[in-house]
């Protein structure tokens, strides 16, 4: 164990672990370089007490990983001991090297302490391998074992040795002797899959980890001091599954095997053993559960159909590619993609191969796989993008007449999924963030009192969903848990559908997962099992009663709890599997945990049917595939280098001399406002931010920025967004997605590496140097007219219309005060042109309506890009303030606007007082008739 160092404080900062690993080693990688040319040049400085110095960082981290390993180190301390400056240099750039290239995972000789490639030793990765196959995957195991400090180098050769040349994989232990130490190796090393935990091993770390034991205390309200000995072992696997969720654990004990593998508290642990048992077995089980994740029922069967000698006699010609591969015209297609993209193509569902619209094999095994990863009941492969998988949703779960409440600036899928399913949406709106032309997320208080609304209104059984954005396209992420709880204690079945097209990634990060609709959704099921649960909820109805008033404005500013008796836990949350995670375009998942799941399932089918295509994309099912199977064995890693890379983003140009002057990423304090940041949380740069404050802030404010999506002002170098987009775009190779009148969004994800921050901050430099340029050469006017650009960009922006309300002929009861309406009944009136108008944008006619009527009736969606939501629906009545924001939009895109023949306008003479009628189920229509 390497003793409390100066840097140990820093140990358990965990928010840039890896990266700050490899910095260390870089740091002393150039000083023992420094040393080396000191004694080449016998010029003694103070090269070795800086080695030295390096060194001590370097070790603080070095027991949580299996490479380099205590020998290497041992040596290399020997060396420095030893004034070998050269030996040092040369051993700490190779051990260095390994590190960056990762080739210790399948390099024996760079385990070796001799400086000669030493193929043929037998005790690291070949171990009993007789020469070992090289490129077998590679991961590391922890074991959290007692045994004394000094037995351990035997013990890991012991568990080296019961490696075999049948293995399709091999690992690595890494041994430690704590609770405490345990938790540091699973946050620090992300190529840990497995834990083997012996019973009985002691709490307290070595290291000094006060952050550590801070979280322990205040989150997991774990005072570990009072911990028996026995509780150890199942306490650390329960930490360990809500740090990792994904990691294979094990638990070696003395006592009762039985008793323990029976007991749901210690249901997370996959095998338990009793210790004096073969550790064979424990090998062959670890190797057995990490083969299991890396297993792609789906991929591997389409590898093995693309080996066959088929012959097709079905549609598809471009199936095994001979019609490209002989071409004299479209060969090169073939030899760009390569000749197993065709292989692999096909249209059948027989023969071996499953079909995706009634999966019974390989993607039915791929599908439960998935859903296991991410903590659902059941996953459906969707090869049409989110934008599909929304719209299944909609279709499988509501119908005409239900309402969904629905955040308006969702994406349009979301819209045309109630165009499609009649549901009438009740638009509720995100606050505001006028500054920069965007908009957050949907305040609860909102969500409450529409429900709430309802329920004065008698309509609250019709509403039937709530539907949200998680996250935001610019990164607010909502209280999932929260949200659902209080909702739930309005409505206890109610239905949330989570659309996280961007957030499929955060299931792989402890700090994110919480807020993840699922895992929101396990947190809510734990809860409401708990006796704590009943208690709050008695606790509320002494005070308020059973039925809540909706009356009471108090209910919309306490924190409401749901009857745990009485709700329902309903999940749905859709990804974009291509847009966070290795899906080729378009893949996929709409992920399932309702535990009224049983009442749509046939209903979902027909969605299926409705949607998907019948000629599915094999390839696409196959990256979902392997997306998942990445995710589950290097998603945490990968996920904590893209925070590590935004992190950096945010800090270099937040720290730049010339690039701040010009540009600036928005923080949390400016993205969320403080009313909603009620831990204090003001961004992850400011000054005593912690992974503790972080996650402080996880718990307990309404809405979260995530790190990885990062706003970049650029109003303030004179560029609006699309101009700024297009200047990257096009001069410099560097591609982004979202813009807003004065910024654009950057997006870090699991492919970003270290050296694409460089790039970027180069060339925001290289911008910020041009426009310095031109500003001392422009003289006066030259900056006045900079300065004046700049304002307009940052402070001439428009205001953000809100949704007005669908024309009373499209509302089922125009004085209610809830606005849902009949969008569907809106949309196809639409259909008959004679029916319809248009009126240019900028006619003085549209003016004299606005002030005089008639009514201006929207006759479809209109959709600027940016910011990307309809600013009209069919059957919104259009106010003046969705008039200005239009005019003043200085974008080319706008889907629903016909440029030369202006808005579409349904005619106030087609908007017969049955509208909203025609569209109610027949029951109720009758009903109301009745009541009429
Ligand atoms: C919030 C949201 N949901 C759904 C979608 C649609 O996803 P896909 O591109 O996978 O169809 C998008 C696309 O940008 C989106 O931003």
């Amino acid at each position: 164990m390497a003793s409390p160092t100066s840097s140990a404080a820093q140990l358990d900062h965990f928010f840039s672990s890896s990266a700050a690993r490899l910095d260390r080693w870089r740091e002393l990688n150039a000083r023992a370089q420094a040393w080396a040319a000191e004694a080449r040049d016998c010029k003694p400085g103070g090269g070795r007490a800086a080695v030295e110095a390096a060194l001590v960082e370097v070790r603080a981290l070095e027991d949580f990983f299996a490479y380099p390993g205590s020998r290497l180190m041992k040596t290399l301390a020997e060396r420095i001991a030893a004034d070998d400056a050269l030996g040092a240099a040369r051993l700490v750039r190779r051990m260095s090297g390994a590190l960056l290239s990762g080739s210790y995972r399948h390099d024996n000789g760079e385990w070796e302490a001799s400086d000669e490639d030493s193929a043929g030793v037998p005790d690291r990765l070949s171990a009993t391998l007789e020469g070992g196959e090289a490129h077998r995957p590679y991961f590391e195991t922890l074991f959290v074992t007692p045994a004394p400090a000094a037995s351990l180098a035997k013990v890991a050769q012991e568990i080296r040795r019961l490696r075999r040349v049948e293995d399709a994989m091999v690992y690595e232990p890494v041994l430690v002797g704590s609770l405490e130490d345990a938790l540091i190796a699973t946050i620090l090393n992300g190529k840990i899959e497995a834990v083997v935990i012996y019973d009985g091993i002691p709490v307290p770390s070595q290291h000094e980890v006060p952050l550590l034991r801070d979280f322990l205390t205040t989150h997991h309200q774990l005072d570990t001091s009072s911990l028996a000995p026995r509780e150890v072992g199942v306490t650390l696997a329960r930490l360990i599954q809500r740090i990792r969720p994904e990691l294979d654990l094990y638990l070696l004990t003395d006592r009762e095997v039985e008793k323990l593998a029976g007991d749901p508290a210690a249901s997370m642990i996959r095998r338990v053993f009793y210790e004096v048992e073969e550790l064979m077995e424990v090998h062959l089980n670890i190797l057995e559960g990490v083969a299991d994740r890396f297993s792609t029922p789906h991929f591997d069967n389409l590898k093995r159909y693309a080996a066959r000698p088929i012959a097709t006699f079905h549609a598809l010609p471009i199936a095994r590619g001979k019609s490209i591969m002989k071409s004299n015209w479209i060969r090169d297609m073939g030899e760009f993609y390569g000749q197993n993209l065709f292989l692999a193509e096909t249209s059948a569902t027989t023969g071996g191969l499953d079909s995706m619209l009634e999966p019974t094999g390989t993607i039915k095994v791929a599908q439960e796989k998935f859903a296991r990863a991410v903590g659902a009941d059941h996953v459906f492969f969707v090869t049409n993008g989110t934008s599909t998988s929304n719209k299944m949703v909609y279709q499988a779960v509501t119908k005409p007449g239900d309402i969904v409440i629905v955040d308006r600036n969702c994406h349009k899928s979301h819209h045309y999924g109630m165009v499609l399913s009649g549901a009438q949406p009740l638009y509720v709106e995100a606050f505001p963030l006028t500054e920069y032309s965007m908009y957050g997320a949907v305040p609860l208080r909102t969500i409450k009192q529409a429900l709430l609304d309802l329920k004065a209104e008698g309509r609250l059984d019709r509403v039937k969903m709530v539907t949200l954005t998680n996250c935001t396209f610019d990164g607010h992420v909502y209280n999932t848990r929260r949200v659902m709880e209080e909702c739930l204690a309005i409505k206890p079945d109610l239905i949330f559908l989570w659309d996280e097209a961007w957030f499929g990634f955060a299931r792989w990060s402890p700090f994110l997962r919480p807020r993840t609709g699922l895992g929101a959704a396990a947190a809510l099921e734990e809860w409401r099992a708990s006796p704590a649960a009943l208690k709050a909820y008695q606790a509320q109805a002494a005070e308020l009663g059973e039925d809540l008033d909706p009356k009471d404005e108090g209910l919309l500013k306490r924190r409401l709890v749901p009857d745990p008796r009485k709700i329902r836990i309903r999940v749905y949350e859709t990804d974009s599997v291509h847009k966070s995670m290795s899906a080729l375009r378009q893949g996929s998942i709409v992920a399932v945990r309702d535990e009224d799941y049983s009442h749509h399932v046939s209903a979902f089918r027909e969605a299926v049917y409705i949607h998907a295509s019948t000629s599915p994309n094999a390839q696409i099912i196959a990256s979902l595939d392997v997306a998942r199977r990445q995710m589950e064995l290097e998603g945490y890693e990968l996920v904590m280098r893209a925070f590590e890379i935004a992190f950096a983003i945010r800090r270099a140009v937040a720290e730049h001399p010339i690039i701040s002057k010009y540009f600036r990423v928005l923080g949390a304090d400016a993205m969320v406002p403080a009313a909603y940041r009620a831990s204090g949380f003001r961004d992850y740069l400011a000054p005593g931010t912690t992974w503790v404050t972080a996650v402080k802030a996880v718990q307990e404010d309404e809405f979260f920025l995530d790190p990885t999506r990062m706003t970049l002002v650029c109003g303030t170098a004179g560029y609006d967004g699309t101009a700024f987009k297009n200047l990257l775009a096009e001069k410099y190779n560097i591609q982004l997605n979202k813009t807003s009148r004065n910024s654009v969004l950057l997006q870090s994800n699991i492919n970003n590496t270290r050296s694409d921050v460089a790039l970027l901050i180069k060339v925001l430099l290289g911008i910020s140097q041009e426009i310095e340029a031109q500003l001392a050469e422009g003289g006066e006017s030259g900056r006045a007219a900079f300065a004046a650009r700049v304002k307009s960009l940052m402070t001439d922006v428009p205001d953000l219309p809100n949704f007005s309300r669908f024309h009373d002929g499209y509302r089922e009861d125009p004085d209610s005060v809830t606005l849902e309406g009949d969008m569907r009944g809106a949309f196809f009136a639409a259909y008959e042109e004679d029916d319809c108008e248009y009126l240019p944008l900028m006619s003085p006619e549209i003016d004299k309506r606005l002030t005089s009527g008639p009514e201006l009736v929207s006759a479809n969606f209109v959709i600027p890009y940016p910011p990307g939501f309809p600013i009209m629906v069919p059957g919104q009545v259009i106010a003046a303030d969705t008039i200005g924001f239009m005019r003043k939009l200085d974008v080319k895109e706008i889907h629903g606007y016909n440029d030369t023949r202006g808005l579409k306008l349904i005619k106030l003479s087609a908007i017969g007082a049955g509208a909203a009628a025609r569209s109610m189920p027949a029951k109720r229509r009758q009903r109301s008739r009745g009541a009429a």
